[in-house]
């Protein structure tokens, strides 16, 4: 008997793989930083065996109980959060949570933050020790002792931090997540590539506030916080093609794209702008098993296209 073609069958031939600066990631699928905590708690919901990379909360050298409550709101089409980087700590991090990341089949990225250099310099020292470590991103979308302001909101700052860190990261790959909040996100690419960046990734969440009217209050105890989720899709887009076109591409630096992905369709859109590889996050709130059915989608239109594999689609905007 014959079985009849099932039109919903993957199309086996195409190749999702992607090179992310040596790294070879099984598909373009990464989690954002902050959306999934260490990776056994989305572990519950989706095999992390299905993901490109799994990228964990940031990581500080000392333990954060992060802002109080009230610290993250729903907007239009998006959440503003100010979690204040709550994360249990360098070492509890490494003793606790490295053994599990240490299972999962996948590429390990730890995001790292801090408020000092030294603090960057110890903690990437330390978890470009660890075997399973294959990336350290940089959070450096945090005000730093000196000033109060955020090391990624200036070229130079940025430039000296990443030149501080980049001897200490020489297994893992250096990833620095650029801040939005910025009048040109291509001068701080630029300095962060200038520094020695192996990756880009774009963009944090944007600055943001909701007030209570009736209590005349901002709902957030933080007042403001950081917008993600589809509101901020299209400005994510624009930077990322920006950053891309203008200093990436060239310097031969690969671009991870984030903001507002939630569909397939939003991930071969950050491609055709020039990203390698797509973070998702606010949408795992709301389907923690996205992923999948974003590498489903994207297999289907690779395939619809005609394209071998989804690398051709990197940047291929006309
Ligand atoms: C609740 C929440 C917590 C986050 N925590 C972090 C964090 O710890 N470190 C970081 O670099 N980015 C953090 N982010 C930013 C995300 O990694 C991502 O850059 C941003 O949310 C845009 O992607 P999205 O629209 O898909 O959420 C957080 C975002 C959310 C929504």
């Amino acid at each position: 008997m014959m079985l009849p073609v099932m039109s919903s069958m993957p199309a086996t031939a195409v190749d999702l793989s992607v090179d992310l600066a040596g790294l070879t990631l099984r598909n373009p699928i990464l989690t954002a930083s902050g959306t999934s905590g260490y990776g056994s708690e989305l572990a519950a919901f989706l095999d992390l065996g299905t993901l490109g990379a799994f990228v964990t909360k940031s990581v500080t050298v000392e333990p954060r109980r992060g802002n109080p409550p009230p610290r993250a709101v729903e907007t239009c089409s998006g959440m503003l959060n100010a979690i204040g980087l709550a994360n249990v700590g360098l070492e509890r991090f490494l003793k606790e949570k490295v053994p599990y990341l240490r299972t999962a089949r996948t590429v390990v990225i730890v995001n790292v933050a801090g408020h000092r250099v030294e603090d960057y310099v110890a903690a990437c020292e330390r978890l470009d020790a660890c075997d399973c470590v294959r990336g350290i991103e940089l959070n450096v979308s945090c005000p730093n002792v000196v000033d109060g302001l955020d090391f990624g909101t200036d070229p130079q700052r940025l430039h000296a931090l990443v030149t501080a860190v980049r001897p200490h990261v020489r297994n893992a790959k250096l990833i620095v997540k650029l801040s939005p909040n910025v009048t040109d996100i291509t001068a701080t690419a630029t300095a962060a590539v200038a520094a020695g960046a192996d990756a880009l990734s774009l963009i944090n969440t944007l600055q943001g506030m909701a007030i209570n009217i009736e209590a005349q209050a901002p709902i957030l105890a933080n007042r403001c916080g950081g917008l993600s989720g589809p509101a901020i899709k299209p400005v994510a887009l624009a930077m990322v093609h920006r950053v891309y076109t203008r200093v990436a591409r060239d310097a031969s630096v690969p671009v991870i794209g984030m903001g507002g992905v939630t569909t397939w369709q939003d991930v071969v859109e950050f491609l055709l702008a020039g990203a390698t590889a797509v973070a998702v996050g606010t949408a795992l709130f709301v389907n923690p098993a996205v992923p999948k059915t974003l590498c489903a989608g994207l297999r289907e239109y690779v395939d619809r296209k005609g394209l071998r594999s989804v690398r051709e689609l990197i940047g291929r905007l006309h």
